[in-house]
């Protein structure tokens, strides 16, 4: 019997190939791609520990080591820092190790996402948990991952988050179908397309990477043939739950009005990294005029 209690357990899967970034991701996970002073992966851990999920699942892929350095203390310099009385530096060094209890699994074998989040069932237990991809970033002034949290425990199935992209660009996503849920903020899914052709879409409502689930999603991952690209797809798995009946069955999605940044391929990470950083207080007031001239050019 599912334990009846708010969700604390949160899993970043980090153990894709990060094809789109070689040679940057031969020896370093794209979530460790720094956005501007910080890696990727660190703004989805503060986002994770921000919701109260302190007790965080990575599951990390061949190059785990970057990944564990980065969320563990370094004493020596913590000291040289300290002793220079550099206490802003030390500060933004120790962030990355207050944020939560991190624990690390390895994925062996990079076979899909799907395959990734069933690497979490022993941790995860019988216990509703979230999914945070580390090339999402959701800004940390918009609500996402509490609104979902409250969701999963009203409808008790498995929560996902949709945003609205232009027709045109739904091909390079999970897209859902979706009805209103009378009263409610939020919409029920009918079914989802992992990255469907723009005339087979049935909506312009795509997937981002948010997820709130139902610990029965493991017992689906585990019957999930490999779909799309010879890779478990959580997108399949969550396809077989909404059509599902019984506990733990139904898919409900919050749809994201937010901002949210895709550092997944090039062009998005660029764009990512220029629109944080046109808002950041210590980089916005020279980037921008700079920006505006670049652009005026060329
Ligand atoms: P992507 O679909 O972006 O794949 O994974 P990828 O392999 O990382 O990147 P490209 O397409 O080759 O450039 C979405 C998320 O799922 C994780 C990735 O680390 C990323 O956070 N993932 C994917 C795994 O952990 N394991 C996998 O087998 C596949």
């Amino acid at each position: 019997m599912t334990q009846n209690r708010r969700v604390i357990k949160a899993v970043i899967p980090a153990a894709g190939l990060g094809t789109r970034f070689l040679p940057a991701t031969k020896a370093m996970p794209k979530e460790m791609l720094p956005v501007l002073d910080q890696p990727a992966i660190q703004y989805v851990v503060a986002e994770a520990s921000k919701a109260g999920l302190k007790d965080v699942l990575m599951i990390t892929g061949r190059s785990k080591r970057a990944l564990e350095d980065h969320f563990d203390r370094v004493p020596f310099m913590e000291a040289t820092l300290e002793a220079k009385g550099d206490t802003e530096k030390l500060r933004r060094v120790q962030e990355a190790t207050d944020l939560g209890e991190i624990h690390y699994i390895r994925q062996k074998d990079p076979k899909g996402l799907g395959h990734a989040v069933l690497c979490a069932k022993q941790h995860v237990g019988d216990e509703a948990f979230a999914v945070l991809l580390g090339d999402d970033l959701i800004d940390e002034r918009d609500e996402l991952l509490s609104t979902m949290i409250d969701v999963q425990e009203k409808t008790g199935g498995s929560v996902i988050a949709l945003m609205e992209v232009d027709p045109s660009q739904i091909s390079a996503y999970g897209c859902a179908d979706v009805t209103a849920v009378e009263g409610e903020d939020y919409v029920r899914v009918n079914g989802l397309v992992e990255k469907p052709a723009i005339e087979d879409a049935p909506s312009n409502l795509a997937v981002i990477g948010r997820y709130v689930l139902h610990p029965r999603v493991f017992d689906v991952l585990e019957e999930t043939k490999p779909g799309r690209g010879n890779e478990i797809q959580l997108t399949d798995a969550l396809e077989t739950l909404a059509a599902a009946d019984g506990e733990g069955s139904g898919v409900h999605a919050v749809v994201f009005r937010g901002r949210r940044y895709d550092t997944g391929d090039k062009l998005s990470y660029l764009q990512a990294v220029i629109s944080l950083a046109s808002e950041r207080p210590d980089i916005g007031p020279e980037l921008v005029p700079w920006l505006k001239e670049f652009v005026s050019k060329h």
